[in-house]
């Protein structure tokens, strides 16, 4: 796979991606069980005997995909991504190439195909997060990550590993998601470490270059994140906001957010994130040309979190009147004024007030360009001039700030929505 061949149809497969900004991440396996963090194998060394009572209870009576769906749409997402296989390397799909599937639990039967049904259902694109580390596949090595990693006996044990036949292993898995789910709209492998730690693995592990020829002749049009050690359609920052756009030539970026700091169900972790947070951080990303891909882990059971439906809720309401300033949008071309974002999308200018400031906001670059000023979300008029350059500071009258800046008025209460938007029309050509 050359590495033109794979940049060359890269804008036309991102299209969906770009519009859409928002998306649900979601994951969920036996670490659910275990409840205190998707890695909690690694965290606490423990062995494969020692991780079976988690297969042994994995019982989501209470999964209901449709559910799920359904809150996403409403929270105003437009895609989601389901952890196919995670660092553990149990698979919630019924693979031909394992035992360690979800078919062998007390769940007894394929958890992504309901899934996928469900999700397109809703209308929203589907994506598979797939591990590349697997911490019980016979073959994959004892490394510097590994949960076994300080365990002499292990390491020497696995001496005869062949990460040649593990690669086989993921290249067949990868072969099966895309073959027995219908048109999968984004990969999301995780992740490459070449150097980080003793043992370190990347694209030669993997046979990257070979793996997207293999994902190209099966799905051509499928998005591949960045996490391969080798090309990627999308940047993948994670759990921290870019403070500036980290899209380069085509490439998108999407920065992927937990709710309180853990991926997997983490019982007792209370580090919750705010949705008026978590809008901001949308926003934010989508000045700078982003997308926010926010995950929930759901419990053993198969049920999202209580502060997780709320959330979800509280960012459906918001989305709901906003979305326009959201969907299609990308960074503007003039600069906003502290504590304001703004978002473009054609002649639509979108200024997101994160703060509120008393009556004025004034817009540099913009005086003579706006031919009509809105709030988003109830479509009344905001009021908006450009003050003569000549005019006097006297009493209630304020100095003009010349021809080029646009005074907004606001009213004096903030409206009572998460992120208050003023929406402006651009005269033409502007
Ligand atoms: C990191 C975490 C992993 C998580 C992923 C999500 O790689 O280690 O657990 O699934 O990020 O992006």
């Amino acid at each position: 796979m050359s590495q033109h061949d794979e940049a060359s149809g890269r804008a036309g497969r991102l299209q969906w991606m770009r519009e859409a900004r928002l998306g649900l991440f979601i994951h969920w396996g036996l670490y659910s069980v275990a409840a205190r963090h998707e890695w909690v194998k690694q965290r606490e060394r423990l062995d494969d005997p020692a991780y079976q009572p988690y297969f042994d209870h994995f019982d989501p009576d209470r999964y209901d995909p449709v559910q799920w769906a359904r809150a996403a749409r409403q929270a105003g997402m437009r895609y989601a991504v389901l952890t196919t296989k995670h660092h553990e390397g149990f698979c919630l799909w019924d693979s031909a190439l394992t035992d360690y599937k979800a078919t062998n639990t007390p769940a007894g039967r394929d958890l992504l195909r309901p899934w996928v049904e469900a999700f397109r259902a809703e209308g929203l694109r589907i994506g598979f997060y797939h591990s590349l580390l697997d911490w019980h596949h016979p073959d994959f090595p004892v490394d510097g990550l590994h949960p076994q990693r300080d365990d002499e006996a292990a390491i020497k044990a696995a001496e005869g590993r062949d990460v040649r036949r593990y690669a086989d292993y993921l290249h067949g898995q990868v072969r099966e998601l895309l073959t027995g789910y219908g048109p999968v709209d984004y990969l999301f492998f995780d992740f490459s470490y070449p150097e980080r730690v003793w043992g370190g693995m990347g694209r030669d592990d993997w046979r990257s270059p070979e793996l997207l020829e293999l994902i190209r002749s099966l799905q051509p049009d499928v998005v591949v994140n960045d996490r391969l050690d080798f090309e990627g359609d999308v940047a993948t920052p994670e759990q921290y906001q870019p403070a500036r756009s980290l899209a380069s030539g085509d490439r998108l970026w999407e920065a992927c957010q937990t709710l309180n700091g853990s991926w997997g169900y983490d019982r007792d972790n209370r580090d919750w994130k705010t949705a008026d947070q978590l809008i901001r951080m949308l926003v934010d990303g989508v000045s700078k040309d982003g997308n926010m891909l926010l995950n929930v882990g759901p419990t053993a059971r198969g049920e999202f979190e209580p502060y997780a439906v709320q959330v979800l809720a509280d960012l459906g309401r918001w989305m709901d009147a906003h979305g326009r300033s959201v969907y299609g949008a990308g960074p503007a071309a003039c600069t906003a004024p502290p504590d304001t974002r703004f978002t473009q999308r054609g002649d639509r200018l979108y200024l997101h007030l994160f703060a509120w400031p008393f009556q004025h906001v004034h817009l540099a670059g913009l005086g003579g360009r706006v031919r009509f000023a809105q709030f988003l979300h109830d479509g009344s008029q905001v009021h908006a001039e450009v003050t003569d350059p000549g005019q006097q500071a006297q009493n209630t009258t304020m100095g003009g700030l010349g021809s080029d800046v646009l005074t907004l008025t606001l009213p004096v209460r903030r409206p009572d929505v998460a992120v208050p938007v003023v929406e402006l029309f651009l005269e033409p050509g502007q």
